[in-house]
């Protein structure tokens, strides 16, 4: 099988979010409602908000490809208040989960991490998300703090925060 991992190209943003509301779909509504999972799809996989991001140049998209056909994606930026790179969105298609390409994203974000001189990678992710937990912590991260944060709409992020040393 050929994987490859790229930056997310321009013309490709309207398949990511089509990808995104894919995963989201499949597996948030039972952890955070219905309600919360579409308010965030539109918050967040808009095209016209991905593309602001990719012009502005703040973030790396990474797009990842089995035989061509796009499977996953991560995003990451350095955080703001700590010598940290954030490892911001990761996402497997669901029929894909579970194969080590989510393993294969994080690698490359940390890659990116070391190459940059950050010494530590972080995430946030739902505290009921468990198998992403368990994820993580397969791939060397630990839970260093709770976090919540206020998104408007009425909705909350109750996450952790975990982190991974480079
Ligand atoms: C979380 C996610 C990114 C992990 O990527 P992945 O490619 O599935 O995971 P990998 O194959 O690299 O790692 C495997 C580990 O992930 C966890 N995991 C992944 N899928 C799982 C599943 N269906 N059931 C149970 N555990 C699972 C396990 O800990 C597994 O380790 P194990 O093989 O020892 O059981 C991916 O499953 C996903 O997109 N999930 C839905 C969206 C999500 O929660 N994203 C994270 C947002 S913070």
């Amino acid at each position: 099988m050929n994987v490859t991992i790229a930056p997310l190209a321009d013309e490709d943003v309207d398949a990511l979010c089509e990808l995104a509301r894919l995963v989201w779909r499949q597996h948030y509504p039972s952890i955070i409602g219905t309600s919360q999972t579409e308010y965030m799809l539109a918050q967040r996989y808009v095209p016209s908000v991905i593309r602001a991001e990719l012009a502005a140049g703040n973030a790396w998209w990474d797009v990842l490809c089995l035989e061509k056909e796009t499977i996953a994606f991560a995003s990451s930026f350095p955080a703001e208040a700590r010598h940290e790179m954030k490892l911001d969105k990761l996402y497997v298609r669901p029929d894909q989960q579970h194969r080590g390409y989510g393993g294969m994203l994080i690698a490359h974000t940390c890659e990116r991490a070391q190459q940059l001189g950050y010494p530590i990678v972080m995430l946030a992710v739902n505290k009921r998300n468990t198998k992403a937990i368990a994820a993580y912590h397969k791939h060397g991260f630990e839970i260093r703090e709770a976090s919540v944060k206020d998104i408007g709409g009425g909705f909350i992020m109750d996450d952790y925060v975990m982190t991974k040393s480079i």
